[in-house]
């Protein structure tokens, strides 16, 4: 019998209940789904890549099927060196689509046994990100709900919010 095993890759900087939500359904749908952190980002992070992976190894601990780890360079190099058939990303607006729809493209042009999976996290997530997250955070605003307790209590312990 084939399995199907499935690479959600991303920067999670930090973790958010939205990205948890994705990972619940995509545990549901790919027999092994690989949450995997994006090493090389361009991006100056606020959680280095250890704790990320922290974060997320104890997020997904509930999901038997789910693990943790971090890529460096092409995505879809890592995607085949797993022996994996897919790619797992999550849309929550159209204005995700359009750059969704080029990495996606590129992707089946670097590989095209490699498909592409778009998820919706549940509606009332649409509006969380990462940039969003850390940015309330960091101005006193309460982010309660949106992001794992474990995440919450890592933004108090590294940003000192700057209330007005
Ligand atoms: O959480 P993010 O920042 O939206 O994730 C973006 C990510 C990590 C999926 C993307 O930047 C990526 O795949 N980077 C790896 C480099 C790569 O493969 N580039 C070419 C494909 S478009």
């Amino acid at each position: 019998m084939s399995t199907v095993k499935a690479i959600y890759p991303g920067s999670f900087d930090p973790l958010t209940n939205g990205h948890l939500d994705l990972i619940a359904r995509g545990a549901k749908i790919f027999d092994h789904l690989v949450v995997a952190i994006l090493k090389n980002s361009e991006k100056s992070p606020l959680f280095s890549v250890s704790e990320r992976v922290e974060m997320l190894t104890e997020a997904v601990q509930p999901f038997g099927n789910v693990s943790v780890a971090t890529f460096n360079g092409l995505l879809v190099e890592f995607v085949l060196e797993q022996r994996a058939q897919a790619i797992l990303r999550g849309v929550r607006a159209i204005s995700d689509y359009e750059f969704e729809l080029q990495m996606a493209l590129m992707n089946r042009r670097l590989a095209p046994e490699v498909e592409t999976v778009f998820l919706m996290a549940d509606e009332k997530y649409s509006y969380v990100s990462s940039r969003l997250i850390k940015n309330v955070f960091e101005l006193g605003g309460s982010v309660e709900g949106l992001v794992p307790e474990t995440v919450i209590s890592r933004l108090q312990a590294r940003v000192v919010p700057n209330r007005r």
